[in-house]
């Protein structure tokens, strides 16, 4: 399978628009090797010419245009996307459906939570209604199904299996705070032919068991690579939220996602993604990109693709 990494950065992008942190203020004056990134989307393919788009990011127009696989190339009005499929229902992954509007009607595969908060705190799905809906595909995870496997038609050959996360739903959610199977999932794509498997999870709340037999089944592993410190916002002096409270496992430390992945087997590639502006990973010069380079994790970039 083909994979293309549109956007690597977590919501703000790096640097974001007004932030003065060290990092985004070392990458605007030039004085940090580092290189910037939008918003976290992906898109996986078995052809290389239909597309599934993995999240819509504020920064789709820029992403689109940047990836020549994903241009109009045989009817007037066209489009390498061939569906849109959602982690979660927040502002950094599915803004970009407002943007796709021309190309409406699209199917969308998303959880029933998901499918909620944009059909009402965000209500992407009914405003969308007006240039030619958007076709909902239900991913079938709820309190009682943590697991969904499902097909895409425009990925024949792969199987997707969708797993409940615990990590959180968006401010504009009855369930913030308090997320419930749905609010956010992982996927596991598999190339069964190939008997290759690639675990994308950009949103990672908590490892528990089933999570890790889900990394452990990958043959390449795309998390959540968002923050290095659980306080890391408050550290940089740019917000209170810890990492816990947004549903995102920091790196370091104890119990961190480090640690988890250098327990996966040896032959594991393993690629983080979804960093957010603060993450000191992404000065390429810094100890903690060290730390991931002798660990061979590898930080994802736009632009980046990975054959699977
Ligand atoms: C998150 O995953 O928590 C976000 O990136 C939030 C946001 O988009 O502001
Ligand atoms: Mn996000
Ligand atoms: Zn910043």
């Amino acid at each position: 399978m083909h994979v293309l990494v549109l956007g690597a950065a977590a919501g703000g992008g790096f640097p974001q628009w007004n932030c003065n942190c060290s990092l985004c203020r070392g990458l605007r004056e030039g004085s940090i090797e580092a290189t910037p990134r939008t918003q976290s989307s992906i898109a996986i393919s078995s052809d290389g010419e239909r597309w599934l788009l993995c999240n819509a990011s504020p920064d789709i127009r820029s992403q689109l245009a940047a990836n020549r696989e994903l241009h109009p190339r045989r009817i007037p009005r066209d489009s390498g996307i061939g569906g849109v499929l959602l982690m979660d229902a927040q502002i950094d992954h599915a803004t970009g459906l407002l943007s796709l509007r021309e190309g409406c009607p699209f199917d969308v595969w998303c959880t029933p939570n998901v499918h909620q908060d944009l059909s009402s705190g965000f209500p992407l799905f009914t405003m969308l209604e007006h240039w030619g809906g958007l076709n909902w595909r239900p991913i079938g995870i709820d309190e009682t199904h943590l697991e969904a496997e499902f097909e895409v038609p425009a990925c024949p050959g792969l199987a997707f299996t969708a797993v409940a996360l615990t990590s959180n739903a968006p401010p504009y959610s009855p369930r913030r705070g308090a997320p419930t199977p749905g609010d956010n999932i992982g996927l596991l794509i598999e190339d069964r032919e190939r008997d290759k498997r690639l675990f994308y999870a950009p949103g990672l709340g908590r490892l528990d068991v089933r999570v890790r037999s889900f990394l452990r089944r990958a043959d390449c592993v795309l998390v959540d690579g968002t923050l290095w410190h659980n306080d890391e916002l408050i550290r940089a002096g740019v917000g209170q939220a810890t990492g816990a409270d947004m549903g995102h496992l920091a790196l370091a430390g104890a119990g961190g996602l480090l640690e988890e992945l250098a327990d996966l087997p040896a032959d594991t590639r393993r690629v983080l993604i979804h960093i957010n502006n603060t993450n000191p990973i992404l000065d390429e010069r810094s100890p903690e990109r060290g730390t991931l380079d002798e660990a061979s994790i590898e930080v994802a970039f736009d632009g980046m693709r990975l054959e699977i």
